[in-house]
C-alpha cells in the first residue's frame, strides 16, 4: 500500500529545511529526500560538461536530465559536496525553471513519497520526509503535514556565509546576501511551480526560534496528527 505518512517541507535557500529534515527524519525513522539536490546534481552535471549555462540547450538539458534519472545516477551526483559550489548555486535557479526538467523530477518525487527507500541500516521507513519549494503545493498536495520554514534574508546570508568558510570557499557576507536574494526571486517568480507557502502549511520562522525549538514545534504538530510508533 502507498505510504501515506508523507512531511512536505518548503521554504527559500538557508532557511533550516535541512536540518529539521534530518531531525525529523533520524527521530521519526523516515526516509529524507532533499529536491534541491536533484536540481543541483543535473546543475552540476551540465557545467561539468562545460554546456553554456548563460544559454542553456533545452534539448541537451532534457536529455540529460532524463538520462540522469533513467540511470539514477542523478544520485551519485547529488552526492557531490561540489553541488553547493558557488558556481552551482548561481546557475541552479535557471535549470529548475525548465519545466520539462520538473516534469521529470516530479515523478521521482512522488514515487518517493509513495514508496520511500530502507534507511540506511535497513529498517524500512515509517514514512517520508521531502523537502524543496513546490512538495506541498505542487509534488505532494495531499500531503497530511505540511511545513513552510523561512529566516530574513540576513539570518539566511549569514548561515550560508558559514558554509561555504567550512567548505573552505571564501565568499563574502554581501555577496552571499545577493545571491540569496536573486534566488529567492527567480525561484517566487517563475511560471512553473513557484515557491509558494500551501494555504494549508504551517509557517516556521527560524530566526525567531533555534534549532531545538523548531524541531519540538514541528515534533508537536507530527505527534497530534500522525500516529507513529518508536521503537
Ligand atoms: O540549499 P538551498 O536552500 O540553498 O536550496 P536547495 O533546496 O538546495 O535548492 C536549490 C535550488 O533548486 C532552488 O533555489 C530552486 O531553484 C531549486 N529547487 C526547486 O526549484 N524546486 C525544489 N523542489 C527544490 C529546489
Amino acid at each position: 500500500m502507498a505510504n501515506k505518512n508523507i512531511i512536505a517541507i518548503d521554504g527559500p535557500a538557508g532557511a533550516g529545511k535541512g536540518t529539521l529534515t534530518k531531525r525529523l527524519c533520524d527521530y521519526y525513522g523516515f526516509a529524507g529526500l532533499d529536491t534541491g539536490s536533484l536540481y543541483r546534481a543535473i546543475t552540476l552535471c551540465m557545467i561539468e560538461k562545460k554546456h553554456d549555462m548563460d544559454n542553456i540547450n533545452l534539448e541537451f538539458a532534457i536529455n540529460l536530465t532524463r538520462e540522469l534519472s533513467d540511470t539514477h545516477k542523478i544520485l551519485d551526483y547529488a552526492r557531490n559536496p561540489q553541488i553547493r559550489s558557488q558556481l552551482t548555486n548561481k546557475y541552479v535557479a535557471s535549470v529548475a525553471k525548465i519545466p520539462e526538467i520538473r516534469a521529470i523530477m516530479r515523478e521521482y518525487q512522488i514515487s518517493f513519497g509513495e514508496n520511500p527507500p530502507a534507511l540506511e541500516d535497513g529498517r524500512p521507513a515509517k514514512g517520508a520526509i521531502i523537502e524543496g519549494r513546490d512538495i506541498g503545493t505542487v509534488i505532494c498536495p495531499n500531503a497530511p503535514i505540511k511545513f513552510f520554514i523561512t529566516a530574513s534574508p540576513e539570518t539566511r546570508a549569514s548561515r550560508r556565509l558559514k558554509q561555504y568558510l567550512d567548505q573552505g570557499e571564501s565568499a563574502s557576507y554581501q555577496e552571499v546576501l545577493a545571491s540569496i536574494i536573486a534566488r529567492d526571486e527567480a525561484d517566487r517568480t517563475r511560471a512553473t511551480s513557484p515557491m509558494k507557502q500551501a494555504d494549508d502549511a504551517i509557517l516556521i520562522d527560524t530566526s525567531l526560534n533555534n534549532k531545538e525549538e523548531t524541531f519540538q514545534f514541528a515534533k508537536r504538530i507530527i505527534d497530534e496528527k500522525l500516529k507513529i510508533t518508536l521503537v
